[in-house]
This record gives C-alpha cells, sequence and structure tokens, in this order.
C-alpha cells in the first residue's frame, strides 16, 4: 500500500508574494501551505494612542511598562496563552521558559503588560534591532480578548518607545490572525509586506 509523502518531507520555501520566484514556483505547481506579513508604523500620534490605552484604564485595568522582577508572570501567561498562537512555518509560536522569559529584559528589550485586579491579563515583547522596534509577541489572556486589550498595550508600548527617541516600529503575524492584524491596524501599523510559505 504506498502513502502520499508527510508534507514535512517536501521542500518549503517562504518568500514575499512580490518576489518573481513566487511566481515561478506556483507557475511549477507549488502549493501555499502559510501566508504571513510584515506591519511597520512610522508616524507616532500620541493622542490617538493614549486614547486607546485610557479605554481599559477607565475600566479599572492598569497598563505599564514589566520589570524584570515580573518576568515569572510572562512566563505564566505565556504558557496559558501559547496554545492559540497560530503556529505557521515562517511564524513559529513563542516558545518561552524562564530564562527565556528573564531574556526579554535584557539587551534593550522591553516589556509591557495590562494588570486586572494584580493579574496579568496581558503582554507585549519588543526588541530593539539596528533600525526599529520589533514586537517579538503580543498576547492577551482569553478571558479578556476582543475589549481593546491588546490594542492598549501595544498602544503603552509605542507611546514609552517614541518617548524614548524610538521612530520606527515593525511587527508581523500570520495571515490567518485577524485579531492580530486588527490590533495592529488600530495601532497605527500598515501592512507592508506579505510572504507566502510555498512547498514544492
Ligand atoms: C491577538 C491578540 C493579542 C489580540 O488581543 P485582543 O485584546 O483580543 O484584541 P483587541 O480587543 O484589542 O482587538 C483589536 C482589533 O482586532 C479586532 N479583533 C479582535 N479579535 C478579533 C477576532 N477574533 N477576529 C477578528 N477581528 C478581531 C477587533 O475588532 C479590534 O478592532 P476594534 O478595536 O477596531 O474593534 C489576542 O487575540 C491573543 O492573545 N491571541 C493569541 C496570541 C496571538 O495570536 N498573538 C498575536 C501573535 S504575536
Amino acid at each position: 500500500m504506498s502513502h502520499p509523502l508527510p508534507s514535512c518531507d517536501m521542500p518549503v520555501t517562504t518568500l514575499r508574494d512580490d518576489d518573481p520566484r513566487t511566481a515561478e514556483l506556483l507557475a511549477g505547481g507549488a502549493r501555499v501551505v502559510a501566508e504571513s506579513w510584515g506591519a511597520r508604523l512610522e508616524v507616532v500620534d500620541p493622542g490617538p494612542l493614549r486614547a486607546l490605552v485610557r479605554r481599559v484604564t477607565d475600566r479599572g485595568l492598569v497598563v505599564g511598562e514589566l520589570t524584570a522582577s515580573e518576568a515569572a508572570e510572562v512566563l505564566d501567561l505565556e504558557t496559558a496563552t501559547r496554545p492559540d498562537y497560530p503556529d505557521g512555518p515562517a511564524t513559529p509560536r513563542p516558545d518561552l521558559d524562564a530564562a527565556g522569559a528573564a531574556r526579554l529584559f535584557t539587551d534593550g528589550g522591553r516589556v509591557f503588560g495590562v494588570r486586572d485586579d494584580g493579574l496579568l491579563v496581558a503582554v507585549t515583547a519588543v526588541e530593539q534591532l539596528p533600525d526599529r522596534a520589533e514586537t517579538a509577541f503580543t498576547s492577551v489572556r482569553a478571558t479578556h480578548r476582543g475589549r481593546g486589550v491588546g490594542t492598549a498595550v501595544k498602544a503603552a508600548s509605542v507611546l514609552a518607545l517614541a518617548a524614548d527617541g524610538v521612530r520606527r516600529f515593525g511587527t508581523g503575524g500570520a495571515g490567518d490572525n485577524a485579531a492580530s492584524l486588527g490590533m495592529n491596524r488600530a495601532v497605527g501599523y500598515r501592512v507592508t509586506e506579505r510572504w507566502l510559505t510555498l512547498e514544492s
């Protein structure tokens, strides 16, 4: 009895959708197995960002920057939300352990969070690249989604970094993550590139 080859044995390539090799591979019969995107924010308008933060602070939630002493709570939140991240070849899930959570606060990394009655319910981690501040990941506890909490924590991170002189921000995610796209658009990110993962 013969079986189709498992897909992990097939060559998989991730290319920008406007890369000429993408059209060549598709014409040759390659299959799109995942889509992803990158977005940029280069004009920071503090007024609307502060309003996004106020939408949740007005409900009694606390939004602010976290310190390394809170790394264990970040790990706890990420352990709870890890299954909810889309897991694609170009957008692997964050895979934190205690050392990884502690590292988020080193080498220029900044971490912001939202607390509800003391419990950490959202986190966004940002790393400083040579040309921009890039979001490593953002997550909101399942009980608190769809109420502007993710948007608020990202808005708070952009406000704090912009106040420190950062002018270019980058983020990205899986093509099918509508909540992530919605959150980033609300903060002012514009999608600047799209990527296809092709199996041939
Ligand atoms: C992605 C995530 C952080 C968004 O957080 P959130 O607090 O639920 O998002 P918000 O409530 O701020 O919503 C942001 C926008 O996206 C839209 N949105 C939210 N959830 C959505 C969903 N499930 N489907 C479609 N759009 C959605 C909302 O309409 C909202 O826009 P609006 O404020 O103009 O109405 C959250 O869903 C999450 O933790 N997901 C699991 C982890 C993950 O995928 N992280 C992103 C990859 S790094």
